[in-house]
């Protein structure tokens, strides 16, 4: 690829596209590696119109590496609370601790040490190293996958062969913007569907255009149906402030260190009433008459498909059981609770009103 005579072709044409027409996003043109790498992670599961207010709110939140260092993992979880894949955010502090007290606070400046921090895989290391400090190395994302596997016509390039394709393209001049146009082209111009190819400023580079197998490449692959899950859960509310009972999750696994409400699967032969009853029970609390039913909110996570059926339960006579805390409706949005969570508890807010105003 050194020698080969496209590499430098497609290097001034991705190039020349992306000066003149790039997107005008929030942490391009930015040189402090503390917000490059902040906006990588963001950007590894979340959409660029998702990330932009959230970058934005976090660099408020937290302005400096060393400022998010010295951050409870509670605050940090509130501040990615609707961007999902919270480990992200739990990674995201272990590597500013890591960096503050190994690293003297700043962020080591090439692919091979940054990748040895929680929560950086190729992709970001080489990403972080390219834009913050110009090291000429490849940054393969899903859509990088794409434009390369197009523009060579591989039905469906492996990780090694993307690293040496991509390595041996990187602009030794400008490898972050070479690897930001290559993003650019993938999100913008060459789209797994209805690619822009006569718009496409490698066009007449690209072998799977002239062998019209542009829509074939990469090959899509089946991907077999999420499992599904059943999860009832119970809104307990006590007291004239009308209190909800809320736990927080395991510091490992899925939604680690996240607050919800109580949940758990229904057994074979319960019905989820009576799920839910038993779960109250377990719990140490008295149930007043019977648990109202709210909409079932699913969620979907990337290894399974949870669906949440909530019930709302006025409880009594609870002592402190160091079960959970007691939280009002306005004290819900200072503990970070997962999207789903938070749907059931507008509802269950909204559900108690009502009852109030009956009564
Ligand atoms: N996706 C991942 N990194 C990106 C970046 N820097 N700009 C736009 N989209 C991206």
């Amino acid at each position: 690829m050194e020698d080969d005579p496209r590499a430098d072709e497609i290097r001034r044409s991705l190039l020349d596209a992306y000066d003149a027409g790039r997107r005008d996003l929030p942490w391009r043109g930015e040189s402090d590696p503390y917000r490059i790498w902040v906006s990588e992670v963001m950007l590894q599961q979340t959409r660029v119109e998702t990330v932009i207010p959230y970058y934005r709110m976090w660099l408020e939140r937290f302005p400096t590496l060393e400022s998010l260092a010295e951050a409870q993992e509670e605050e940090v979880l509130v501040a990615w609370q609707g961007m999902g894949y919270y480990s992200r955010a739990r990674r995201l502090l272990g590597a500013a601790r890591i960096v503050r007290e190994e690293h003297g606070g700043d962020l080591p400046t090439s692919a091979e040490e940054l990748r040895r921090l929680p929560g950086v895989g190729e992709y970001t290391a080489g990403a972080v190293a390219s834009m913050a400090f110009g090291a000429v190395v490849p940054a393969v994302d899903g859509n990088v996958r794409r434009v390369l596997a197009r523009l060579f016509d591989l039905p469906d390039p492996g990780g090694a062969e993307l690293r040496d394709l991509a390595g041996a393209l990187v602009d030794p001049v400008r490898p972050g913007d070479f690897n930001q146009a290559l993003m650019e082209l993938g999100a913008m111009v060459c789209l797994p569907r209805a690619p822009g190819c006569a718009s496409c400023p490698l066009g007449n580079l690209c072998l799977a255009r002239a062998r019209d197998t542009v829509e074939e490449r990469p090959v899509r692959k089946a991907r077999p149906p999420l499992p599904e899950i059943e999860i009832v859960v119970v809104a307990a509310v006590r007291g004239p402030d009308s209190r909800f009972l809320l736990q927080k999750r395991p510091a490992r696994g899925l939604l680690a260190g996240m607050w919800e409400f109580p949940g758990t699967e229904v057994e074979a032969g319960l019905t989820a009433r009576d799920a839910v009853l038993r779960l109250a029970a377990g719990l140490g609390l008295s149930v007043v008459g019977e648990p109202a039913e709210l909409e079932a909110v699913t969620q979907v996570f990337s290894h399974l498909k949870a669906r949440y059926r909530p019930f709302v339960a006025l409880v009594e006579g609870v002592g402190e059981g160091g079960v959970g805390r007691w939280l009002r409706a306005e004290e819900l949005s200072s503990v970070p609770l997962p999207v789903a969570q938070g749907k059931i508890a507008e509802a269950a807010r909204e559900a108690v009103q009502n009852l109030a105003r009956r009564l």
